[in-house]
């Protein structure tokens, strides 16, 4: 018996595609959507339970609406939504590249905002359900060059979960996960010593894991990001400019 739908953004890669592996172990039926449709088809193949897919570009409003209310109405219900479709570009501010700025926050904030109206509206008429936002380690603190729209947009979805958990949705969990740095499409450029990279499928356990105890708030892997983002916060920003 399944033990629940899970729907995933962004599950056509990465993280995204591990944690639909990963639930699916776990028996839970999955809805999954991203851009690449193919890869979505190709992933639903090699997965153990009830599996949809859907083509779907987050920077849609409307079309974020119209793929959660149908995968509702194919399973009947969704337990847990989690927004995990980001992108990773962007250059200094002022350098000549703000449609790599705005990219990042189209998807990464905007993107989040509507799958989060789109959740919502599902979790009320439920009266339950679980959402879960992906921010990321760099939300903590203000990050520069390359970085500051990305960390800027991963500080934002963490305060919208942030003022949802505070509103007290009867029945609605909220959680907001912070990865480090996890091996995927998004970082396969960055250098294999990277210190603290895990590779997908051991940063993914501990975000399962994380989410399945439904937290309200989680560093991912623990170690050594629980550390790591405690010193984050404290240090002056002269030293937190060097860790990233
Ligand atoms: N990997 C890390 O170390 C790390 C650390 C902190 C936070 N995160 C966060 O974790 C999440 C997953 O990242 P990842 O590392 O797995 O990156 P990834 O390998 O690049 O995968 C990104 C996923 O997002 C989807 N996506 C991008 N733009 C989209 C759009 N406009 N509409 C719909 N889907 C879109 C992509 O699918 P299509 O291209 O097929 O649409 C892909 O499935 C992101 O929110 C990222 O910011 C990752």
């Amino acid at each position: 018996m399944s033990k629940g739908v899970v729907l995933i953004t962004g599950a056509s890669a990465g993280l995204g595609s591990e944690m639909a592996r990963q639930f699916a172990a776990l028996g839970y039926d999955l809805a999954l959507c991203a851009r690449r449709v193919d890869r979505l088809e190709a992933l639903r193949d090699e997965l153990p339970t009830k599996v949809a897919v859907k083509a779907l570009d987050v920077t849609d409003d409307e079309a974020v609406f119209t793929v959660f209310r149908e995968f509702a109405a194919e399973f009947g219900r969704v337990d847990r939504v989690i927004v995990n479709a980001g992108l990773g570009k962007g250059a200094p501010l002022g350098t000549g590249r703000p449609d790599a700025n705005r990219a990042t926050a189209k998807v990464n904030f905007l993107g989040a905002l509507a799958q989060s109206e789109a959740a919502l509206e599902i979790f009320r008429a439920q009266k339950r359900g679980h959402l879960v936002i992906i921010s990321s380690m760099s939300a903590l603190r203000g990050m520069r060059k390359s970085m500051t729209t990305y960390a800027a947009t991963k500080a934002g979805v963490a305060a919208l979960a942030e003022g949802l958990r505070s509103e007290r949705i009867p029945g609605v969990d909220v959680s907001v996960i912070y990865p480090g740095y996890i091996r995927s499409e998004m970082n396969e450029h960055v250098k294999q010593k990277t210190p603290f990279m895990v590779d997908t499928t051991t940063g993914v356990r501990a975000m399962v894991a994380a989410i399945e105890k439904r937290k309200t708030k989680a560093y991912v892997p623990a170690w050594p990001w629980v550390p790591v983002g405690a010193a984050m916060r404290l240090l002056p920003l002269s030293v937190v400019r060097k860790m990233a």
